[in-house]
C-alpha cells in the first residue's frame, strides 16, 4: 500500500535530498574546514542501503529525489545507483547538484542512466578568485563540465553561485552574462551559518537583495511567479527571456510555510529541517531489520510529525548549525 508522506502541519513531503557521500575533492571555504576528516566507511550507507530507502521514499509520495554529496560524483557507482532510482515507479524526476569536476567525463553516462536536471556550483569566473573559494578546484575542468552537461540532455542546467563580499560579488553581472549567452538557469544563494569553518561569515555576507541590485543596474529584471517548491524567488530578464535568475535567501522564513522536503545524511540520519538539529537514525534501523520496511516507515512517519514549522537562522550568524553543508546534503 503506498501512502502520501505529511508532516505534523499537513505539509505533504513529495521531495528528499539525499547526500550520497560527505566526500569531496573541492574545499569550499563557506562549506568546509579546511583539514576535513570524512567518515568512515562503515558509517556511511552503502549503494544498497541508498537504493532501499529511495525506493521507501518514492513508494510512500516522494515524487522528486536530489542526489547531493559533498560531491556525489567522487562516490564509485554513482551512475549504476542513478539508473536504478531513476527507474523507479512513481518517481517523476531524479536530479542532482555537482561541483562540476567530473562532469566532464560523467554528463553523457548520467543523462542516459536518466538524470534529468542538473545543478552545477559555479561561484567565479576567474582561475585565481575560483581557487581561492574552493582551495583545491579547477576552473578550466568545471568551466568543461558544464560544456559537457549542456551537450548531454539535460532538461535543464542551472548553476549555483554562494556570494560573498570581497570574494565573488563583483562578478555577479559577469557570471549572469555567462549563464544568460547559454541559455542556463543561476541562483544566488547567501550564505547558510552551516558548520564552523574557521572565520567569521557576517563580514562578507551579502543578501539577495544587494545582488538583485547589481544584476538590475545592468538588465531589466521581470519579476516571475514561478516556484520550484524551494526557497528561491525567480526573475526573469527582458534581454534574455530565456533564463531564470533565482535567488535563494535562506535567512528568510517565505519558504517554510510550503516546505515539501526532507533530507537524508549519508550517515542515515534524517534531517527533517536544515536549521534544527533534530534527526532520526534510519541507518540503525535499515541495519536491524534487513527484510522488512515497516520499522522504518514507522520511525519516518514519527518523525515528521515532529518537523518543525519553519528553521531559525539570522544573518548575524547567531544560530550556529553544527553540522557542515557537506553532511547535510546541499
Ligand atoms: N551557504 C550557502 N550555500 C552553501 N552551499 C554549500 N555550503 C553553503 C553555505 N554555507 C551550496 C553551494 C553548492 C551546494 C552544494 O550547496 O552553493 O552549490
Ligand atoms: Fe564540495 Fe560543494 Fe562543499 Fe564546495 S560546496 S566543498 S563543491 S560539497
Amino acid at each position: 500500500m503506498t501512502t502520501q508522506l505529511q508532516d505534523g502541519f499537513g505539509r505533504s513531503i513529495d521531495y528528499l535530498r539525499m547526500s550520497v557521500t560527505d566526500r569531496c575533492d573541492f574545499r569550499c571555504v563557506y562549506c568546509m574546514a579546511e583539514d576535513m576528516t570524512f567518515l568512515p566507511r562503515q558509517q556511511v550507507l552503502g549503494l544498497e542501503e541508498l537504493y532501499r530507502l529511495a525506493a521507501l521514499f518514492v513508494r510512500n509520495g516522494v515524487k522528486k529525489i536530489r542526489l547531493t554529496g559533498g560531491e556525489p560524483l567522487v562516490r564509485q557507482g554513482i551512475v549504476g545507483l542513478c539508473e536504478k532510482i531513476a527507474a523507479l515507479p512513481g518517481l517523476r524526476e531524479l536530479v542532482m547538484t555537482s561541483n562540476g569536476s567530473q562532469l566532464g567525463k560523467l554528463a553523457r553516462p548520467l543523462a542516459d542512466a536518466g538524470v534529468r536536471r542538473m545543478n552545477i556550483s559555479l561561484d567565479s569566473l576567474q582561475d585565481d578568485k575560483f581557487r581561492a573559494i574552493t582551495r583545491t578546484g579547477e576552473l578550466s575542468q568545471v568551466l568543461a563540465g558544464i560544456e559537457a552537461a549542456r551537450q548531454a540532455g539535460f532538461a535543464r542546467i542551472k548553476l549555483n553561485t554562494v556570494v560573498m563580499q570581497g570574494r565573488n560579488a563583483d562578478e555577479v553581472v559577469d557570471l549572469v552574462d555567462y549563464a544568460v549567452s547559454r541559455g542556463l538557469d543561476i541562483s544566488f544563494i547567501e550564505e547558510m551559518p552551516l558548520g564552523e569553518v574557521g572565520r567569521s561569515r557576517g563580514e562578507s555576507f551579502c543578501s539577495s537583495d544587494q545582488v538583485r541590485a547589481l544584476i538590475g543596474a545592468r538588465y531589466t529584471l521581470l519579476d516571475s511567479p514561478e516556484q520550484s517548491g524551494g526557497p528561491a524567488r525567480y526573475v526573469r530578464l527582458k534581454e534574455f527571456p530565456d533564463s531564470r535568475i533565482g535567488f535563494i535567501s535562506p535567512h528568510s522564513h517565505n519558504f517554510c510555510s510550503t516546505c515539501n522536503r526532507v533530507r537524508l545524511t549519508v550517515e542515515g540520519r534524517l534531517l527533517l529541517c536544515l536549521g534544527h538539529e533534530n534527526s532520526i537514525d534510519l541507518r540503525a534501523l535499515l541495519r536491524r531489520y534487513p527484510e522488512t520496511d515497516q520499522p522504518l516507515l514507522d520511525a519516518i512517519r514519527a518523525g515528521l510529525n515532529r518537523k518543525p514549522l519553519r528553521h531559525e537562522f539570522s544573518s548575524n550568524g547567531d544560530v550556529q548549525i553544527l553540522r557542515f553543508m557537506n553532511a547535510s546534503g546541499g
